[in-house]
């Protein structure tokens, strides 16, 4: 019996790159952009490099380089300056996400632009809704949910991501944008979200950890397999058009089992910590960064993701514009 060599079809880049199994694309990059009030503001995030925080009289120029770089989508974060116990910002016609969404739709239509709907970043106490009795309420919450996402269908938003773990909110969501005719509007539902440490440099950025308790009452259990498919079965019956795992790289595992379970578009959280952690171990010379992270994206659409948000999306498209990705 002769010897079996797959080495043969790892001879040469040609030849590896011909029987390539996955492909990182950058139209299927989601690009986080956090916007802050004041004037002028362009300021790099410490705790992530590479990313800033802008006010929305500077936002054209990003937009443009984005397209350029070939990235058409971006997820909204708003840092209020004002925070109080019902988020009140969060829902304002002329909050700080509803003014950049009407501002970056001046500058280009195409881009697709996606809102972040949650109250953590708004609320003094830093949880994801409204407070009765030390406890987040989950239905008072969908109350206010349906506010924030009604003011950002209002102000322009092509697709709206709940982030807050609250039960219903996807199928309470729908209801008020069809009720407000805006049907054509879709939902990118965070569906597993999980309790985890990896968002340590976010809650930093938007100054939204909570003040008391933690958020383990909502959101998911990093040891649990099979909830996750009960979460996304639910987010799906409710309107969910597309479904999303967070963080991604702890959870491939998830991924890959909603994606055996379900037949709708899976998107995948590269979050904070993940970018964080590359960054930090490049910069100590302990790793090389490029192929650290091309490794990493690779094996978030490996296991199935369809879509990456990712703080990499603009380095990535820089690196596939010069080659060999
Ligand atoms: C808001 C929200 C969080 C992230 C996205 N939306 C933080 C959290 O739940 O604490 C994390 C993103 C990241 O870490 O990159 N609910």
């Amino acid at each position: 019996m002769h010897t079996i060599r797959p080495r043969r079809l790892r001879v040469n880049g040609q030849i590896r790159s011909l029987i390539r199994e996955t492909r990182l694309r950058v139209d299927d990059l989601i690009y986080p952009i956090f916007l802050v009030e004041g004037n002028k503001v362009k300021n790099e995030i410490s705790a992530l490099p590479g990313c800033y925080h802008f006010s929305i009289d500077m936002i054209g120029k990003e937009i443009e380089e984005l397209v350029k770089l070939g990235i058409n989508s971006v997820i909204l974060f708003g840092v209020p300056d004002k925070k109080e116990e019902l988020g009140s910002e969060a829902y304002k016609e002329n909050g700080i996400v509803q003014k950049g969404i009407r501002e970056i739709k001046k500058i280009s239509r195409d881009i697709v632009v996606i809102t972040d709907v949650c109250m953590c970043q708004y609320t003094d106490h830093g949880h994801c809704g409204i407070i009765e009795n030390k406890m987040v309420n989950n239905d008072l919450t969908l109350k206010y949910l349906r506010r924030i996402a009604l003011s950002h269908a209002e102000a322009g938003a092509d697709m709206l991501a709940p982030s807050d773990m609250m039960d219903g909110r996807v199928g309470a969501i729908r209801e008020e944008l069809d009720q407000n005719g805006f049907n054509n509007i879709s939902i990118m539902s965070y569906s597993a979200k999980y309790a985890s440490a990896f968002y340590g440099p976010f809650r930093g950025v938007v100054n939204s950890a909570p003040q008391f308790g933690d958020r383990r009452t909502y959101q998911m259990d990093p040891s649990n397999s099979d909830e996750a498919l009960r979460e996304t079965e639910l987010d799906i019956m409710e309107g969910a058009d597309i479904v999303m795992v967070k963080p991604a790289l702890s959870y491939l595992d998830i991924i890959r089992r909603i994606k055996d379970n379900f037949n709708v578009p899976i998107a995948a959280y590269n979050v904070s910590g993940e970018y964080a952690m590359i960054k930090a171990a490049a910069k100590m010379g302990l790793l090389e960064e490029k192929s650290a992270a091309i490794e990493m994206l690779t094996s978030i659409k490996r296991a199935g993701a369809d879509i990456i948000i990712t703080y990499f999306a603009k380095d990535l498209a820089r690196w596939v514009m010069e080659g060999n990705v």
